[in-house]
């Protein structure tokens, strides 16, 4: 900003104003996009020093650095810096590899998203961490779970098919006891409505593919990071290569300005839809944290501000042949994976075949919803005529 802050501000105004400096940019609100590598030093003298603000277009470009400080101010107090990876599933595996190394052992929750699995089964496993999944509702019990040898507890809240909700501050005052340190996929919430590191966590992991970008047009991922792992952090993108393409960093900027009202349109929206379809006679049970009857809504209510637009259902028992139906008769209901989009989707999932700490079995067919910017109502009329042909299937 050109002009100086006279108080502290509120997220929704850091949004708007923070990683912008218009008199570095001849007054144009926005800062510009580099399309970088080379850069050239005035004398050979400056080459030999390394004599500039910025090296080479891998490790840094002012639409990088505008980026990484607005989503440093968004995290406010604790994070001492970001680094930017090119999707949400680099970000989740730079913070593992930062934080772990051969011999060690870690505690993921069982709930996590499943290529976070896949990396620790696979690439973790290989280099020599071992990994052990723990139930999300574990509580301090997770004390129980730390060997010697345990590094990094790795947390999400809530699960984003399931929505199991998680104690974070207990979990995290018990690893640090241990040593360990706390990572987060911080997706779901994004941090105006979890504030990561006041409630312990070490490094907060966000796919921007989802609320940051807004807009089902990036792929993005970013990891904030304390002042103690940071270093790490920064030292392990750094080394492996990893950086953004520079329109992906530019249209990220521009997601984080309408993130906030992007946010309360979902939040209010999802709720809305969720409360809707608990009064359903199909449907058994809605996984919405936010929902007084939903998963942990006593720790969303107690560590949460705010809910997004994804959620599941679970329906009373059905044949293949009418949830199939009941899907197909959307119109507004795009069916795909991914969300934090603008608009709304549904798939069906199941997590039973590779739980390995808790068992899912939740009694129906399960759906999740994301809820997009439309007009619930319209959304309303469209699940309605898919509930018709769910049974008349
Ligand atoms: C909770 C969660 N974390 C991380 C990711 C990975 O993000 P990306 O698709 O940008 O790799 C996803 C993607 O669906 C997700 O749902």
């Amino acid at each position: 900003m050109t002009k100086k802050r006279k108080a502290p501000i509120k997220p929704d105004t850091l949004l708007v104003t923070s990683g912008r400096d218009p008199e570095a940019q001849h007054g144009f609100v926005n800062p510009p996009v580099y399309h970088a590598s080379t850069l050239l030093y005035p004398t050979a003298e400056d080459q030999v020093a390394h004599r500039a603000r910025y090296s080479y277009g891998r490790r840094g470009t002012p639409t990088s650095e505008a980026l990484e400080n607005a989503l440093r101010e968004l995290d406010g107090e604790g994070c001492a810096g970001v680094a930017l990876l090119p999707s949400g599933l680099a970000a989740i595996a730079a913070a593992l590899l930062a934080t772990t190394q051969s011999g060690d052992h870690i505690l993921v929750v069982d709930s996590v998203y499943r290529p976070t699995r896949n990396f620790c089964n696979g690439v973790l496993r290989r280099m020599g961490v071992q990994t052990t999944y723990y139930d999300p509702l574990v509580g301090t019990d997770i004390a129980k779970l730390f060997k010697p040898n345990t590094r990094a507890v790795f947390v999400e809240a809530p699960g984003s098919q399931s929505f199991e909700m998680q104690d974070i501050p207990a979990i995290a005052g018990i690893a640090h006891d241990k040593k360990a340190v706390v990572l987060m996929d911080n997706t779901w919430a994004t941090p105006l409505y979890f504030r990561a590191f006041e409630k312990g966590v070490d490094l907060e992991i966000q796919a921007g593919t989802k609320y940051i970008g807004g807009h089902s047009d990036i792929m993005f991922g970013c990891v904030s990071a304390n002042a103690g792992v940071l270093p790490a952090l920064k030292d392990t993108v750094y080394s492996m290569g990893l950086c953004v393409g520079p329109d992906d960093m530019y249209l990220a900027m521009r997601g984080l300005r309408t993130l906030g009202v992007r946010l309360a349109r979902h939040y209010q929206s999802a709720l809305h839809v969720a409360k809707w379809l608990e009064k359903r006679p199909e449907v058994l049970r809605v996984l919405h944290p936010a929902l007084e009857n939903g998963p942990g809504h006593d720790l969303w209510k107690r560590d949460f501000s705010g809910a997004c637009g994804l959620f599941s259902i679970v329906l009373k028992p059905a044949s293949e042949k009418s949830v199939h139906a009941f899907l197909n008769e959307l119109s507004l209901f795009g069916l795909g994976y991914s969300w934090g989009g603008f608009e709304s989707l549904a798939i069906l999932f199941d997590c039973s075949d590779y739980r390995t700490a808790t068992k899912w079995a939740p009694g129906g067919p399960t759906i999740r919803f994301h809820i997009g910017l439309e007009d619930p109502a319209d959304l309303i009329a469209d699940l309605e005529r898919g509930f018709a042909a769910l049974a008349a299937a």
